[in-house]
């Protein structure tokens, strides 16, 4: 079978964003592959993190993964930092990847800002610990949304130039699983921009733990356009929104996108559905649905978290599990690098 691995970083709360774009693929990625979930912990720290809030979004996130049906039997859950190899190896990735190719990354760049000079040597090296956590496994499949696309492509690269570097076909091509468009979801306020824990707005997005009242607000007060509902012309001949439509109408299309991945009805069923409807129609059945399946989401993630010490034995029993299969792996580069 072939092994998965993804990361999802405990920062911040998880949204609609993080559900519909990852974590939803991962429970369906359960049945035809190995699957390897990770806290990333490590990663979190590359910008300052209050302790003890960190603790607990570790905890929430994997609250979150069980919660959405992850299942920890199947698949291993666990947080990064329990798993000594991820560092390990990412110290001697630091040491294959080029400055060239971290001068590249486009995240770093936008991450670190105007204020590049203060910003951590972690933050900096992040990628090479990305290409650690996935290799560390030889997992060769990758889920992730398109904006880690450059990060993989580095762990690629890594793994090539290692291979090359030491003679031997040792790591594996990672494949991207990219995740398709239907699961981009944007912000509530604003169309053309990715919903994010980064938004200064509430509003703009609608948290995993948010209740039935705050998530119909949001979607009542999400932005819109003067027109009705688009019909059957908005699609492309794929079926898929027409890139028109998602240029010229994106909060439209956002609502769309987000009714369709909820209800898991292809867009085109959406769009006859409501076609020529006045948003507040639309926007009414949206927040019903949207109630109806992230309100068991976040009971079951609470509920969860009030078993404490269920989740931290799941964590306990995941990095064990993890580390079975790390181990081997990096004493072998290590033994290829040279160490004694
Ligand atoms: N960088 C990823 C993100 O921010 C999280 C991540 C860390 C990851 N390690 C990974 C994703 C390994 C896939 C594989 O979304």
């Amino acid at each position: 079978m072939p092994r998965v691995f993804s990361g999802v970083q405990p920062t911040g709360n998880l949204h609609l964003g993080n559900y519909l774009g990852a974590i939803r693929n991962f429970v369906s990625l359960q049945d035809e592959h190995e699957t390897i979930y990770c806290v990333v912990d490590l990663h979190a720290i590359t910008v300052q993190q209050d302790p003890a809030a960190l603790r607990e979004q570790i905890l929430e996130v994997a609250a979150t993964f069980i919660a959405a049906g992850i299942d920890p039997k199947r698949s291993i859950i666990f947080n990064q930092s329990r798993v000594v190899q991820h560092a390990e190896l990412a110290w001697i990735f630091n040491c294959v990847a080029r400055l060239g190719w971290l001068n590249r990354m486009t995240q770093f760049k936008e991450k670190a800002g105007k204020h590049r000079e203060n910003a951590s040597a972690g933050l900096y090296v992040y990628p090479c610990l990305m290409a650690a956590d996935i290799l560390a496994y030889q997992a060769d499949r990758v889920p992730v949304g398109d904006d880690q696309r450059q990060h993989l492509e580095l762990a690629r690269d890594i793994a090539q130039k290692f291979n090359h570097d030491y003679g031997r076909e040792f790591f594996p091509i990672i494949e991207p699983l990219i995740h398709g468009q239907a699961t981009r979801v944007m912000s509530l306020r604003d169309g053309r921009a990715k919903m994010s824990k980064s938004d200064p707005s509430e509003q703009s997005r609608i948290g995993l733990t948010d209740d039935a009242d705050t998530i119909a607000r949001k979607i009542r007060r999400a932005r819109t356009d003067p027109e009705r509902l688009p019909d059957e012309a908005a699609l492309a001949d794929d079926g898929g929104l027409s890139p028109d439509l998602v240029d010229a109408r994106p909060e439209a299309a956002n609502l769309l996108t987000i009714f369709a991945a909820l209800a898991r009805k292809p867009v085109a069923d959406v769009v006859a559905s409501y076609a020529g409807a006045e948003f507040s129609r639309f926007k009414t059945d949206l927040a019903e649905l949207a109630v109806a399946s992230l309100a068991p989401l976040a009971d079951r993630t609470r509920s969860l978290l009030d078993e404490r010490a269920e989740l931290e034995a799941i964590l306990d029993s995941g990095a064990e599990r993890a580390t079975a299969i790390a181990q081997p792996v990096v004493n072998e580069v290590k033994r290829i690098v040279g160490f004694l």
